[in-house]
């Protein structure tokens, strides 16, 4: 586990190895351009918080990581090799994700969920599935023991037999993150986990990300909520209509003028005397932004997201 600041950010540096590269994305509907030449490197061990406005491209910058979309152009390399345009691949390959609308087996218990994860790893032959044999069997049992571990990872164990649906939503959140990490991933992808959590919650899923990138997994988590995603990430990455606009740590990006003039629409006058007015200037403009919409949490499930 990694040492923490008095924040809970881990003080650990991480390493420059690049595990995720991210090269010239472009992504193209219709008319629409949702990502315009976004390039980054995820390194190991490091956790990138991806901000920005309702309709940014987060979710399809997430979509097309993990194989659902296929960029227009450009191109994702997982340790320097391309990620098929398949998402059962590029879970096997050690890419996992949440989604923003909740995907879980609403008639499944909380285990079944995670095993569900799990059985994206296991290596059985149909012919030892289908009679049962002592190979299958032993599979099987450790794949419910590490779902039991990856339960009480996320603070789950109470509600192993209880069905999806009936859980707390803060808890189907964290039974999502519980079925990602199930597949084993080196990069783990987070779109939202903390939407429609209270600030126990919140605190409590910013304390297990650290936790998940202490057991070596580099994470990218989109988040609307700042002061999160400030004290729990290394660098933080603004896409704003599709376009990279900054790109730093979180200091660097919370006084960055573009940043609030981005979320507020404010001429960088008003913006500049907004940030010497105080320090959160960002929080508050990306929460004024965030209630305006109703918060992406409220919105009805749609395809990709
Ligand atoms: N499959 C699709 N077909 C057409 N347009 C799409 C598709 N997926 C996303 N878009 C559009 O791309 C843009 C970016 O959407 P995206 O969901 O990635 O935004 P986001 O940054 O995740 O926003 P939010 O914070 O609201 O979740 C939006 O204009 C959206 O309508
Ligand atoms: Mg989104």
């Amino acid at each position: 586990m990694t040492a923490s600041t008095t924040s809970g950010r881990s003080t650990t540096a991480p390493s420059t190895t690049p595990v995720l590269d991210v090269s010239g994305v472009t992504m193209q509907f219709g008319g629409l351009r949702a990502l315009n030449d976004v390039s980054f490197g995820l390194t190991e061990g490091e956790i990138i918080g991806l901000i920005g406005p309702n309709g940014a491209g987060k979710t399809t910058l997430f979509n097309c990581l993990t194989g659902l979309y296929t960029p227009t152009s450009g191109s994702v390399a997982l340790r320097g090799e391309a990620l098929p345009g398949d998402p059962a691949k590029v879970t096997e390959l050690g890419v996992a994700r949440t989604f923003q609308n909740i995907r879980l087996f609403p008639s499944m218990t909380a285990q079944e969920n995670v095993l569900v994860g799990r059985h994206a790893r296991m290596k059985q032959s149909p012919l030892s599935s289908l009679l049962h044999g002592p190979g299958f069997r032993r599979s099987e049992k450790a794949a419910a023991d590490r779902a039991a571990e990856l339960l009480d990872v996320v603070g789950l164990t109470r509600f192993a037999d209880e069905l999806a649906r009936n859980l707390p939503y803060g808890d189907q959140r964290r039974l999502e993150i519980a079925r990602a990490l199930a597949t084993d991933p080196s990069v783990l992808l987070l779109d939202e986990p903390t939407a429609g959590m209270n600030a126990q919650e919140t605190e409590a899923t910013r304390r297990l990300i650290l936790d998940i990138r202490g057991l070596g997994i580099s994470v990218v988590v989109i988040e609307h909520d700042t002061k999160f995603i400030f004290t729990l990430c290394d660098r933080v990455l603004v896409l704003v209509q599709g376009e990279l606009l900054v790109e730093g740590t979180p200091d660097e990006v919370r006084g960055d003028p573009r940043v609030v003039e981005a979320y507020l629409g404010a001429p960088p006058d008003e913006v500049d005397a907004q940030i010497h007015a105080g320090d959160h200037a960002v929080d508050h403009a990306v929460d004024h932004a965030h209630e305006r919409t109703g918060g992406s949490s409220t919105r009805p499930a749609e395809g990709a997201r």
